[in-house]
C-alpha cells in the first residue's frame, strides 16, 4: 500500500467516516453469520414437525463445558461426569422406548423421530452424582426429561440408593413417555397446577427442577412454594436461566451459590435453553 493511502486510511479512521470504511468487512462477516441461521432454519422448517421444546444435540465443545459444570455443581470428578453422561447416551432401551413410543402417539405429528436429549444429559448426570431420594420437576411436557431422570434414579436404585422423581404438569395429556416400564415404577406424574401441588409437598425434596410456565413470577412462586419442603443440601435448578434472573436472586437471599450453564445447540438455528443451578 502506498504512503498516501496509509496516510488517508489513517486519516479516515480518526473522522466520523470510521464506521462506513470498515463496512464491507463487516457486511461480510454479518452476512456470513446470517447465511448459517437462514440454512439451519430453512433445513429445520422442512426436517423438523416440533413446534415448542425443541429437541437438539450439543456442540462437542458445549458438551464438555456442561460436563464441567456438572462437575462443580456436584463436586464429582469431570471423568466420572462424562461417564454418566455416556451412560445415558448409550442407553439404548430407553432410546428405543422413546422412539418407538412418538411413533405410536397421538401427538406423533408433532414431535421428531430422532432422540436429542441436550442439557437433559446434565440433569441425568446430577442424579447420577448426586444420588436424591426425591427430586421434583415442573413441567413434563411429552415426559422426555422425565425419562431421563427416571432412567438416573433407576441406576441409582441398582447401586442401592433408591430415590422418585415427582413430576408436575398442567395438562392431563402430558407424561406420556414416562408411563412405560422400567421408568414408571420411579415416576409419580401430578397433574394440576405446580404451585398448589407443591404448597401440598409431603415428602422433603432433595432436588427441585423448574420448567414449566417460565414466566418469571411463576418461576418465582414455584422456588417460594418449594422452599419449606427443601431438604437442608438441596439442589434447586431451573431451565429459565437465559431467560431471568429468578433463581440466582432466589440463590442470594437463601445463602446459596449459583452457577449456569448455557446451551449451544448443533446445528440448530435456536440459540438454546441452559441449566441454572444453586446450592449450599
Ligand atoms: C417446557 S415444557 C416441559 C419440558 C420437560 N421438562 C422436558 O424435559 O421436555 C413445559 C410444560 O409446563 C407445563 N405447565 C405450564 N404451566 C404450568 C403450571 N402452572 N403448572 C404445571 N405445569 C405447567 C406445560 O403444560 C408444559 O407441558
Amino acid at each position: 500500500m502506498t504512503d498516501r493511502k496509509t496516510r488517508l486510511r489513517r486519516a479516515v479512521s480518526r473522522t466520523a467516516l470510521a464506521p462506513l470504511a470498515a463496512l464491507p468487512k463487516r457486511l461480510a462477516r454479518v452476512a456470513r453469520h446470517d447465511a448459517k441461521v437462514i440454512r439451519q432454519s430453512a433445513r429445520w422448517l422442512v426436517t423438523s414437525r416440533e413446534h415448542h421444546n425443541y429437541t437438539y444435540d450439543l456442540t462437542p465443545l458445549n458438551r464438555e463445558h456442561l460436563a464441567w459444570f456438572v462437575s462443580i455443581v456436584a463436586e464429582a470428578p469431570v471423568a466420572d461426569v462424562r461417564g454418566w453422561m455416556a451412560e445415558i447416551e448409550s442407553d439404548t432401551v430407553l432410546r428405543t422406548h422413546i422412539e418407538q413410543t412418538t411413533a405410536r402417539s397421538a401427538r406423533r405429528g408433532l414431535a421428531d423421530k430422532q432422540v436429542r436429549y441436550a442439557r437433559r444429559v446434565g440433569w441425568y448426570a446430577l442424579v447420577r452424582a448426586r444420588k436424591p431420594r426425591h427430586v421434583v420437576e415442573t413441567g413434563v411436557d411429552k415426559g422426555l426429561g422425565t425419562c431421563v431422570l427416571a432412567a438416573a434414579l433407576l441406576r441409582n436404585v441398582a447401586e442401592g440408593h433408591p430415590g422418585r422423581v415427582t413430576s408436575l404438569d398442567i395438562n392431563p395429556e402430558a407424561g406420556y413417555l414416562a408411563k412405560a416400564e422400567p421408568w414408571a415404577s420411579v415416576v409419580d406424574l401430578v397433574i394440576g397446577d405446580s404451585i398448589a401441588t407443591l404448597n401440598a409437598m409431603d415428602r422433603p425434596v432433595d432436588m427441585f427442577l423448574h420448567d414449566s410456565d417460565h414466566s418469571a413470577g411463576h418461576e418465582q412462586r414455584e422456588f417460594s412454594a418449594v422452599e419449606p419442603h427443601l431438604s437442608e443440601r438441596a439442589l434447586l435448578l431451573t431451565d429459565n436461566v437465559t431467560i431471568t434472573t429468578v433463581l440466582l436472586k432466589h440463590a442470594e437471599k437463601t445463602g446459596r451459590r449459583f452457577l449456569a450453564f448455557r446451551e449451544q445447540p448443533k446445528e440448530h438455528w435456536y440459540p438454546g435453553d441452559g441449566i441454572g443451578a444453586a446450592w449450599r
